[in-house]
């Protein structure tokens, strides 16, 4: 038998391998819901316009209903003969319901459709990862004003630069997640118009307000041009565009929390949670869950890049080839949705070691800026003057294998005769954070403000 969708002009059965390559139901069952919902409307619409009778949108709806909660209870067979989620559910539809089931189809095309389910599909998404989003900025946000004083070395080229605190550094990635947000709020914004009515490519005969159905579903108007409607996944790659980059934030974390949880650093310790053990080395705490949010960025650039190379190619309007846009998403999205949540939880597990933490800021002559400021402010050097100054001073403290704020006076002076006691009040790692007041510094007074700031934004718009 031929396929009873399409089988019209078809005598033969697809050879095997035909089925292999084409069906996508084991990836597109995913998008049952918007499926169901989508088909919904549009019979509602048909209706509505005189195209359906009410009797069959009656029984359509009610068929579909019924789909709905076969497919939740894990009652509904998929097959891969029916290629995708739109003729699986059609095909259901009219065991169900019969004739009538053949007329939903009237004025759609899968083409239209598939676009609409994805839409819809990809605004669920960016809604919940938006969540997750938040959550993590929540966590962040909270050990942030915990350790608005805990100071720890901060780096350039991983080398001891200038103290923070570890509140701030943990603010810096709250500040990267609100711009993942917008990202993902201004896709969704360009992402919320209905293809739908689009038809094959160019429209249809058929008298439908398309501003109706796209009310129904939610999307802001129906799209001006039908052959962009259904041939275009800018989407989808803009939302795996902003996937890509909120997973390159959480990948620079979780590198983070590796050397971090290193026993070469000891800065910070996560608990049994969120470590595991070797199977062969007793000793052994690895920080599993960190690389494994590293590694999944790798994913997410798949799926973007994947989909890029499909797409670029393509003539108006739409190929068969797009129908590859949803398996490298879907995977992406999951991949996101659980590397935030791991990251969430190790943000609330880990355990800055503040001992140690306040030991490295001190090492590495970390305060060596604020020495040269001091000789900038305190004496009017120039600062070029003041840094080879100060550079001449650190190579004495390293020959003597002392810190900054315990290099004698006097060996100071020999470098430079007008320096003054006044200039311990400035070499510690605490007086150096605790100086760094202006807009946007590490200064703890500020730091904890600002985790309050955002604690409250967070707790309005959550
Ligand atoms: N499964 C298809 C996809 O995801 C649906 C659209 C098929 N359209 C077609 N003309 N064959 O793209």
């Amino acid at each position: 038998m031929s396929n009873k969708m399409w089988g019209g002009r078809f005598g033969d059965k697809p050879d095997p391998i035909m089925e292999d390559i084409n069906a996508s139901i084991d990836f597109d069952r995913h998008l049952y819901r918007q499926d169901i919902a989508a088909s919904k409307a549009h019979a509602a619409m048909l209706a509505k316009k005189g195209i359906i009778t009410a009797q069959d949108a009656k029984r359509i709806a009610h068929g579909l209903d019924t789909i709905l909660s076969e497919i939740e209870a894990g009652k509904f067979s998929f097959q891969r003969a029916l290629e995708d989620i739109h003729m699986n559910v059609e095909s259901r539809l009219a065991a169900l319901i019969g004739p009538a089931a053949g007329r939903l189809h009237t004025a759609r095309s899968r083409n239209d459709q598939v676009a609409t389910d994805f839409r819809l599909w990809l605004r669920d998404a960016i809604g919940a990862l938006d969540g997750r989003l938040a959550a993590y900025q929540r966590a962040l946000a909270e050990t942030a004003l915990k350790h608005a004083a805990t100071v720890m070395p901060g780096f350039t080229h991983l080398q001891p630069a200038q103290p923070v605190t570890f509140g701030h550094h943990l603010l810096a990635y709250v500040e990267m997640a609100a711009r993942d947000r917008g990202r993902f709020a201004d896709a969704r914004g360009r992402l919320n118009e209905s293809p739908l009515g689009a038809g094959a490519l160019a429209g249809t005969s058929f008298p439908l307000d398309r501003a109706m159905t796209a009310r129904a579903l939610g999307f802001a108007r129906p799209m001006a041009n039908s052959l962009d409607a259904v041939s275009d996944r800018d989407f989808v790659l803009e939302t795996l565009s902003a996937c890509a980059i909120t997973a390159v934030h959480l990948s620079r974390f979780a590198e983070e929390i590796v050397i971090w949880s290193s026993p070469l650093t000891g800065l910070v310790r996560l608990s049994d949670k969120f470590t595991t053990g070797s199977s062969m080395m007793p000793q052994k705490r690895n920080p599993d869950a960190a690389e494994l949010v590293r590694a999944k960025t790798g994913r997410v650039f798949g799926a973007l890049t994947a989909l890029m190379m499909v797409m670029k190619g393509l003539p108006l309007a739409y190929q068969k080839d797009m129908q590859e846009d949803k398996e490298g998403a879907i995977d992406a999205v999951g991949a996101l949705t659980l590397s935030l949540t791991a990251m969430t939880g190790m943000v609330r597990d880990l355990e800055p070691d503040v001992a140690r933490m306040r030991q490295a800021a001190a090492e590495g002559f970390a305060t060596a800026t604020d020495l040269a400021d001091w000789l900038v402010q305190a004496l009017k050097l120039p600062f070029r003057e003041a840094h080879h100054v100060t550079g001449r001073i650190v190579a004495k403290a390293a020959a003597a294998g002392v810190p900054l704020e315990k290099l004698p006076l006097e060996t100071m002076q020999a470098v430079e005769p007008r320096i003054t006691a006044a200039v311990y009040g400035v070499l510690s790692a605490d007086k150096s954070v605790a100086s760094r007041k202006v807009f946007g510094g590490t200064a703890p007074r500020n730091v904890s403000a600002a985790a309050k700031r955002w604690l409250k934004r967070l707790k309005t718009k959550a």
